[in-house]
C-alpha cells in the first residue's frame, strides 16, 4: 500500500455498509439499536450533559455523591467534583458485592506452546485476594497514597493485578511498555521521582525471553531514585539480584492479608501517569484522574463493545497494557461490564500465523479489538491460517491506533468476520482516555476508512486556525469543543507545555494534533498528524526523540527523521544521518546507529530506512525540508546500498527557488 493509493482510496470510498441485520440476535440485545436511536441519545448528550453522565455514574458505586457533574471548562476540567470512589472497588469488590465473585474476571493465556497452552483463569475472588495481597506488599514496601509505582512488566497477570493494586491504595501508576529500554525507564521514573519499580524477571516474545529485569537493573544505574525493585518470577531466566533493593513478588505477596481496604479517592485524585511521544522534547507524563475516566471507560467499553454479562462473552484486546488501549480496554473499562478480559502474553504468530486465530476459537472470543498493523501482517501471512478455525463466536470487531486503509478493512470483515460483524474502527488518543470517534456496532453505517461519529458527550468538529467549521469535505483540524470525562488533566510537572501543546492554536478547544475532513453524511475521516508524531505499528514516537538519539551517538552530527509509507507498519522510519568528521559510512555504522536508537527508546524505534548525507536539506531560513526527506524516503528501497552518500544539494536549490 503506498501513501498515495491509500488517501486515493480513502478519498473516493463510498461503500456503507449498515448493521448487519442478524446483529441484534447474535449478540443478544443491541445497547443502541438505531442511527435514530443514537442520533436522539446525542443530542440530549450534547444538550444536557450534566444528565447524562450522572445516569452514568450512578450506575457504578461511589463512597460519596459529587456535588457538581462538569464544573468547569479547558484546560482546568473537573468532573464528580466531591465525589468519592476507588476504581478498583469498581472493576473487583463492586462485582462480588453484587453476587458475582465466581464469575470469571480475567482468562490468560501464555505464549508457550508445547501441545497445550498454559491457561490462568481469575475469578473475581481470586482477583480480589490477588490485588489485596500485592496492595498489601506495596504498603509494605512504603508506597503511600500518592506515591507513582512504575510498572515495566510483561503480559501476565500479575500486570493488572498490580495496576489494580495501585488503583486501590490511590499510588498514581506508570506503566512503561516492556518493549521500551533501561534509558526510557529512567527518564519516565526520574521525571514522575518514582523510587519503585515492579517488573518480571523475563516475559516470553516469539519464544526468546524478553530480558527485563535486566532492564531495570541498568535504568538503575541511570537514575538513583530507584530504590525497590519488584520481581516477578515469569521465564525463570538467570538475572543478577541486589539484596536490600530487589524483593520478589511472591516472597512478600503470599505471606499479605487477603483483605485490604480501597482508599478513598476524591474523583479528581490522579489514578495514573503514561507516557506519550509528542512533537517535541521528551515523552509527556499524562495525567488522567478517577472518578471521570472511571465513568467514561466504562460506558465506553460498554457501547461500543455491547457487552453484556451473563450472555457468555468473552472480550479480547490484543493490545498491551503499556499503551492507553491495554489500560482503558483491557482492564479499567471492562472488569466494571462483568465481561471476561482476554490477556495474550505473547506474539500473534509464534508458533504459528495462526495464533490468534487459534485463541479466538479455543476461547470462543466474542468482541475482538486490534490494530490495522496486525491486520495487515495476517493479510499477508495469508487466509489459510484463519480459515483453520471456527471464528463464528466473534459478533464485534474493532480496530485502533492508526487509520485502517479500506483494503484492510474489508479483509478483517469478510475474512476474519465473515461479514456478520461491524467493525468499529476507534479514534482515540492517550490523551482522551477513551474512544471519540467510534461507531456503535448496531447503530452506525460505515464505510472502510471512517471512524464514523462522535461517541456521546463528545462535540468534536473540524475546524481552521480560528476555530471556524471548514467546510463539507475540506481538510481541517480536529479538536474537541466541550470537556468530556476522560479529557487529560495535564502533562505531569509541565503546565506550560500541556497549555502549549492542546489549548494554544484553537482558543477555547482542545487541539487533537490530528488532521481531519467531515464528509456529507457526517462522517469523519482522520488524515494524519498535523506534528511531527509518527504512528509507526499503531505505536507514538515523536520524529524528534529518534532525531536526539541519534545525535547523541559520537559519530552523528545531525540527523533529520521521517515517516514513510511502509506496507505493514503503516508508517515506517527514516532517518538522514550526516556525519562526524572521519566517520565514514558503512554497514557497520548503520547497524551501530539502529542498535543504538534501540538502546536509547526501543526496538520500535529503529529506522526502517537510514541515509548518510553530507548536509540536509534546509529552506534559506534554516528549516529542514522534511517534504524532501519524505519523498526521496518514499522512493528509496530500503535495501540500497546505502553507503552511498546522498546529494541534496541540487534537489535544495530547486526547492527552494519554489
Ligand atoms: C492515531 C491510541 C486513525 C491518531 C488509542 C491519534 C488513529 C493517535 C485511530 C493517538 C483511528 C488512533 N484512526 N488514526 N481509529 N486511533 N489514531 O495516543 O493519529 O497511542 O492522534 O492512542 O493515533 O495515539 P495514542
Amino acid at each position: 500500500m503506498s501513501e498515495q493509493s491509500n488517501i486515493e482510496s480513502i478519498l473516493t470510498e463510498s461503500r456503507v455498509f449498515e448493521p448487519p441485520q442478524s446483529f441484534d440476535e447474535r449478540i443478544g440485545g443491541a445497547y443502541i439499536p438505531s442511527l435514530d436511536a443514537y442520533e436522539e441519545l446525542y443530542k440530549r448528550s450534547i444538550e444536557s450533559p450534566d444528565e447524562f453522565w450522572a445516569e452514568v455514574a450512578d450506575e457504578l458505586d461511589w463512597f460519596e455523591q459529587w456535588n457538581t457533574v462538569c464544573s468547569s471548562d479547558f484546560p482546568d476540567v473537573k468532573w464528580f467534583e466531591g465525589g468519592k470512589t476507588n476504581l478498583c472497588h469498581n472493576c473487583v469488590d463492586r462485582q462480588i458485592n453484587m453476587g458475582h465473585g465466581d464469575d470469571l474476571a480475567i482468562i490468560w493465556e501464555g505464549e508457550p506452546y508445547n501441545g497445550t497452552p498454559e491457561i490462568r483463569q481469575l475469578t473475581y475472588h481470586d482477583l480480589h485476594a490477588e490485588v489485596c495481597r500485592c496492595a498489601n506488599a506495596l504498603k509494605e514496601l512504603g508506597v503511600n497514597k500518592g506515591d507513582v509505582v512504575t510498572i515495566y512488566m510483561g503480559m501476565v497477570p500479575e500486570l493488572a493485578i498490580a495496576v489494580l493494586a495501585c488503583a486501590r491504595i490511590g499510588a498514581p501508576h506508570s506503566v512503561i511498555f516492556g518493549g521500551f529500554s533501561s534509558q526510557a525507564i529512567a527518564d519516565r521514573v526520574e521525571d514522575a521521582k518514582s523510587n519503585i519499580v515492579i517488573t518480571c524477571d523475563g516475559s516470553w516474545r516469539r519464544g526468546s525471553v524478553v530480558p527485563l529485569k535486566d532492564n531495570v537493573d541498568v535504568a538503575t544505574e541511570l537514575t538513583e531514585l530507584i530504590d525497590t525493585v519488584l520481581v516477578i518470577k515469569r521465564c525463570n531466566n538467570d538475572i543478577s539480584w541486589q539484596e536490600g533493593r530487589d524483593v520478589w513478588w511472591h516472597d512478600i505477596c503470599d505471606q499479605q492479608d487477603e483483605d485490604c481496604q480501597c482508599e478513598s479517592m476524591d474523583a479528581e485524585d490522579m489514578l495514573f501517569l503514561l507516557y506519550t511521544s509528542g512533537s517535541t522534547g521528551k515523552p509527556k507524563g499524562i495525567m488522567h484522574t478517577t472518578g471521570g475516566y472511571m465513568v467514561y471507560t466504562y460506558l465506553t467499553s460498554k457501547w461500543v463493545f455491547n457487552l453484556i454479562p451473563g450472555k457468555d462473552q468473552v472480550y479480547w484486546c490484543t493490545a498491551d497494557v503499556g499503551w492507553i488501549t491495554g489500560h482503558s480496554y483491557i482492564i479499567y473499562g471492562l472488569l466494571p461490564n462483568r465481561v471476561p478480559t482476554l490477556m495474550y502474553e505473547g506474539a500473534p504468530n509464534f508458533p504459528e500465523p495462526d495464533r490468534f486465530w487459534d485463541i479466538v476459537e479455543r476461547h470462543k472470543v466474542t468482541q475482538f479489538y486490534t490494530a490495522p498493523t496486525a491486520i495487515r501482517a495476517f493479510m499477508k501471512w495469508g487466509d489459510e491460517h484463519p480459515s483453520k478455525h471456527d471464528l463464528s463466536s466473534l459478533k464485534v470487531l474493532g480496530t485502533v491506533g492508526e487509520p485502517i486503509n479500506p483494503e484492510a478493512w474489508m479483509w478483517y470483515r469478510e475474512v476474519i468476520g465473515n461479514n456478520a460483524c461491524p467493525i468499529v474502527d476507534t479514534w482515540w488518543q492517550t490523551e482522551t482516555g477513551g474512544h471519540m470517534l467510534t461507531p456503535l456496532p448496531g447503530a452506525t453505517p460505515t464505510t472502510p476508512g471512517s471512524c464514523t461519529r462522535p461517541f456521546f458527550g463528545i462535540d468534536a468538529a473540524v475546524v481552521d486556525d480560528d476555530g471556524n467549521e471548514v467546510g463539507e469535505n475540506e481538510g481541517g483540524l480536529l479538536v474537541v469543543r466541550k470537556p468530556w470525562p476522560s479529557t487529560l488533566r495535564g502533562v505531569y510537572g509541565d503546565r506550560d507545555r500541556f497549555i502549549d501543546t492542546y489549548f494554544a492554536r484553537v482558543d477555547g478547544m482542545y487541539l487533537a494534533g490530528d488532521s481531519a475532513r467531515k464528509d456529507e453524511r457526517g462522517n469523519f475521516w482522520i488524515m494524519g498528524r498535523i506534528d511531527d508524531v509518527i504512528n509507526v505499528s499503531g505505536h507514538r514516537l515523536g520524529t524528534m526523540e529518534v532525531e536526539s538519539s541519534l545525535v547523541s551517538h559520537d559519530s552523528v552530527v545531525e540527523a533529520a527523521v521521517v515517516g514513510v509509507p511502509h506496507e505493514i507498519k503503516g508508517t515506517g522510519i527514516a532517518a538522514f544521518c550526516t556525519l562526524a568528521s572521519g566517520c565514514q559510512p558503512s554497514e557497520e555504522l548503520k547497524d551501530a546507529l539502529r542498535k543504538h536508537v534501540g538502546e536509547e527508546i526501543g526496538a520500535i524505534a529503529k529506522p526502517d530506512i537510514l541515509k548518510f548525507t553530507d548536509a540536509l536539506p534546509k529552506t534559506r531560513s534554516g528549516k529542514i525540508m522534511r517534504r524532501l526527506l519524505r519523498d526521496v524516503a518514499a522512493g528509496t528501497d530500503s535495501n540500497q546500498d546505502v553507503t552511498t552518500l546522498e546529494d541534496f544539494t541540487v534537489l535544495a536549490k530547486l526547492r527552494d527557488e519554489e
